[in-house]
């Protein structure tokens, strides 16, 4: 069969809504986007460890301490399987941790803001968890079966991370003012990153069709971002507190709410490197490979001396 049969018959597959798994034949720049999709992803779920994994020994209580620590192991495997998804389609384990420490690999810019407060890590919990559920539960429809299928397991451990959150922020906003107070500056700094983690406006989004067309996306950037507004806002008036947006207002005939605009040049900018935390993310990421390789050492030493017993049984 020619490319050109093959190239049909996938995207016939794709249509029929059939999965599509590592051994499958595929055109070469549907593995290099998943290779990138999904090791952006596991980084990002790594990363992400870092600005709450912060607070765990600062956390208000015991029972917040467990539910803190919970969520950031469950990121912590969440990466897990996404790296291995990503091996299926080739590329080592060493070549994306690689590509991360050296710079050469993305993760979501939301991570390069700092968690300074407490009320932070319900920010982080009911939006940023909240807006990584919207991208996710679309992608457990996703073409590629074990990225569909790491997205089913993780996107249950999400909606738990949205609700740890959210159950903070609403603790906090019966509380006293200044608990109140810390809320509204936590929903100020957070609320148009959040925006961002939907990705460029559907115009700047070259990539767009052929994802649609791959079923790796199934909606637009601007269709989920509606969609994460839509949702959060009726959240935010229980909360009783508000989005700094003076544009924001329902439409009545489009049945969504109107918001502002994004402050684009903010965007690029984090995405460049220039983000309040790039840095320090970078090198505490670095220095985690680097104090781990002991560990990787022995754990090699230790099966090696295993596959040498194995062999001399064998021998007897
Ligand atoms: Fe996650
Ligand atoms: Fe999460």
């Amino acid at each position: 069969m020619n490319t050109q049969d093959l190239e049909k018959k996938f995207q016939d597959r794709i249509d029929a809504g059939e999965k599509i798994e590592p051994k499958d034949w595929m055109p070469e720049k549907y593995r290099k986007t998943h290779i990138r999709q999904i090791s952006q992803h596991a980084h990002s779920e790594i990363v992400g460890m870092l600005p709450e994994g912060n607070w765990i020994s600062r956390a208000p209580s015991l029972r917040r301490k467990v539910a803190l620590l919970a969520k950031v192991q469950d990121e912590g495997g969440h990466g897990l399987y996404l790296y291995s998804a990503a091996e299926t389609l080739g590329i080592s384990r060493d070549e994306l941790f690689n590509q991360l420490h050296t710079g050469k690999a993305k993760y979501s810019s939301i991570f390069n803001y700092p968690a300074l407060t407490w009320a932070d890590i319900g920010a982080i919990g009911w939006l940023v968890d909240g807006a990584a559920i919207i991208n996710q539960v679309m992608l457990t429809r996703t073409s590629f079966g074990p990225y569909a299928r790491a997205m089913v397991r993780i996107c249950k451990e999400e909606s738990f991370h949205q609700r740890q959150g959210y159950e903070i922020l609403l603790t906090l906003c019966n509380g006293t003012e200044v608990q109140k107070a810390m809320a509204q500056d936590a929903l100020n700094r957070w609320w148009w990153p959040s925006l961002m983690m939907f990705g460029p406006r559907d115009e700047e989004s070259p990539n767009t069709a052929q994802s649609v067309k791959w079923k790796i996306k199934r909606k637009t950037n601007d269709e989920l971002r509606q969609q994460f507004v839509d949702n959060t806002i009726p959240q935010a008036e229980i909360l009783g507190i508000t989005v700094p947006d003076p544009d924001l207002k329902w439409n009545e005939e489009r049945g969504h709410y109107d918001f502002g605009a994004i402050d684009w040049s903010e965007f690029w900018n984090v995405v460049k490197g220039n983000g309040p935390c790039n840095k320090e993310r970078l090198a505490a990421r670095n220095a985690a490979w680097d104090n781990g390789a002991w560990v990787r050492e022995a754990a090699l030493a230790h099966s090696e001396k295993q596959a040498k017993r194995e062999e001399l049984k064998q021998a007897i």
